[in-house]
């Protein structure tokens, strides 16, 4: 099948977690929301077999088709692999392929726990699927999960679903996410540490503590979810207070699994002083970025509070992923 469109665009969101990152690998829940910051991928169909990857976020590369299908099969060892990934995934779903230019664009910082590797991955799979015909969200997320294997060895699901669904939800691993229903602002600010990091890396760290010290891992993990229960229920009534105390409580019980640094409890304890109503990292940890709920007109004085690091104010983003 040829592509019927030449060139097509999609976006898809950051996301943040706000409750319940680690352990909704194994099986807890998690709540995530998507923010208004958005990774863009362009794609042209090529007269050739060559697949071009070009991106602002220090990758490039040029695969024949041989050397594009090869490479999906080894172990991670490129940035480009899961783009490769989820471009021939995509085609697959269509039994068509063609060459392309491939042009990703980050409006976020990435390899910082924003979800960029997730974004990128539900944006390709979109923009080159858009070429040969319409893909439902579901298999846009399925087909990127599946890119995502290749740089994160379990992912749990959760960065593929809110990155294509967007707005606020709930997500256990192997059950269908579900929306949350809210009215609630969000008004947050990211603080980037400045230090990037591999999600596989720090998700294999804790698996380690979870097989060498079960007991620990299980208190934790049970905190953990019911942390998560009594966060979405504040959600719901709106409590801010409350969502940002849980927030916090969620840093220390992160910090206890040894995925904090030194840095990034640095960064939570001045956004506190700045008046932030609860702060922790978001994703993986071992680096990358701290989430701070900010009080209604508090977003600026929450920035000041952290200022020498790279952080920008943000809010909830409804819309998952987008194609034109
Ligand atoms: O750091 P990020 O954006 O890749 O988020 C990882 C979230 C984890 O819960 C640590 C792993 C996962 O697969 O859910």
């Amino acid at each position: 099948m040829k592509p019927v469109r030449k060139r097509s665009c999609a976006s898809a969101p950051a996301k943040v977690i706000l409750f319940g990152e680690h352990f909704v690998v194994y099986g807890k829940p998690a709540v995530l929301a998507a923010i208004d910051k958005r990774i863009h991928v362009r794609v042209t169909a090529r007269n050739d077999d060559k697949i071009m990857i070009n991106s602002n976020m220090n990758f490039r590369g040029s695969f024949s088709r041989t050397k594009a299908e090869r490479a999906v099969r080894k172990n991670f060892h490129s940035m480009t692999q899961p783009i490769l990934a989820a471009t021939i995934g995509a085609m697959n779903e269509f039994d068509s392929f063609t060459g392309l230019d491939i042009r990703i664009d980050a409006g976020f910082p990435y390899a910082v726990g924003l979800g960029s590797s997730a974004a990128t991955a539900v944006a390709t799979v979109a923009a080159v699927g858009s070429l040969f015909g319409r893909l439902s969200k579901q298999r846009i997320c399925e087909v990127s999960l599946d890119a995502e294997r290749i740089v994160h060895k379990n992912p749990s699901g959760a960065d593929s679903a809110i990155c294509t669904y967007g707005g606020l939800m709930l997500f256990e691993k192997g059950k269908e996410a579900r929306p949350i229903k809210t009215r609630l602002d969000l008004p947050l600010v990211v603080v980037d540490s400045g230090v990037k990091r591999v999600t596989g890396k720090i998700v294999a760290s804790v698996s380690k503590l979870r097989k060498s010290d079960s007991d620990v891992f299980d208190g934790l993990s049970n905190m953990s979810h019911g942390v998560t229960l009594q966060a979405l229920d504040a959600i719901r009534r709106k409590d801010y207070a409350e969502i940002g105390s849980l927030m916090t409580l969620n840093h220390s019980l992160l910090r206890m699994l040894g995925v904090s640094t030194n840095t990034l409890d640095m960064i939570i304890h001045k956004a506190l002083n700045g008046g932030a109503i609860g702060a922790k990292l978001t994703g993986a940890g071992g680096g990358g970025c701290v989430i701070a709920l900010a009080g209604r007109n508090s977003q600026r004085n929450v920035l000041k509070s952290v200022r020498g690091y790279d952080a920008f104010a943000t809010k909830l983003e409804s819309r998952g992923v987008l194609i034109s």
